[in-house]
């Protein structure tokens, strides 16, 4: 496998995106970053620090103060702003639903992109969110632009709820779904939107694994050429 190539993942809401992208990056012995988590991180600080999320000159001056740091663990990596470990929040309904809004913003997207692309520069690496392919990665050896149905990824997301003990109703999941892809895809900076040259994978009917090889698949074929 060859080294320091740049493996970006795109597509909607709970397409499996984080889940595949971690376990790509494990089997190739790349760095993951989930610029999902960095929205949401965002996100999370400004609501914290009472910042109206549609200020964007507030924001931008929010992140001035804000060192985001990913701290590798087990299960999953650790999230830390400013020294505080954020990782659980990050992952709430609230900022669920307003992550959208804020990551809307020209100058939060500004600032995410430059942080990426420095992330990206050390090496081989999986980046999965919404752009990697169309704007923080442009030249990606290796585009996925991974999608399933509305009712599939909220099923998905009912699941996963369930799990962690969470009261949920599916027919809201997937309202809430629809309502954060709408809005990803209608912004006016770098909306969700397949990149030209990407391999568009539909995982409605594929368990975690066969995507996980689907898309080593790729990335071998990717070598050849
Ligand atoms: O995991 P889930 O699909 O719920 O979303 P996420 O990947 O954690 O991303 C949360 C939100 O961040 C998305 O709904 C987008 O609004 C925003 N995002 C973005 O705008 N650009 C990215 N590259 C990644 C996420
Ligand atoms: O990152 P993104 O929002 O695209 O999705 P995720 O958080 O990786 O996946 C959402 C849920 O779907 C997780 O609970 C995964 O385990 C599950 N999943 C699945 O059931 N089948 C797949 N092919 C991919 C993910």
């Amino acid at each position: 496998m060859a080294a320091n190539m740049q493996i970006a993942i795109d597509g909607p809401a709970s397409a499996g995106k984080s889940t595949v992208a971690k376990l790509v990056a494990k089997k190739l012995n790349y760095v993951y970053c989930d610029t999902g988590a960095m929205y949401r991180a965002v996100t999370f600080a400004a609501l914290q620090r009472k910042v109206a999320l549609d200020n964007d000159q507030a924001l931008k001056e929010m992140l001035t103060d804000f060192d985001l740091k990913f701290v590798p663990a087990d299960p999953e990596q650790l999230v830390l702003v400013n020294g505080q470990d954020i990782t659980r929040q990050i992952r709430s309904t609230e900022v669920t639903n307003q992550v959208s809004l804020v990551s809307a913003q020209p100058s939060v997207r500004q600032e995410m992109t430059k942080r990426q692309q420095e992330i990206a520069a050390s090496g081989a690496i999986v980046m999965d969110g919404r752009d990697i392919g169309t704007t923080v990665l442009p030249d990606a050896e290796v585009k996925i632009f991974l999608i399933a149905s509305v009712h599939e990824r909220a099923v998905r997301r009912y699941k996963e709820n369930v799990k962690k003990g969470m009261a949920t109703d599916l027919a809201v999941l997937e309202q809430e779904i629809k309502a954060r892809d709408y809005k990803d895809s209608h912004r006016e900076i770098s909306p969700l939107t397949q990149a030209q040259d990407a391999v568009l994978v539909d995982t409605t009917s594929l368990n975690i694994d066969e995507v996980v090889e689907k898309i080593l698949k790729i990335i071998n074929q990717h070598e050849k050429y």
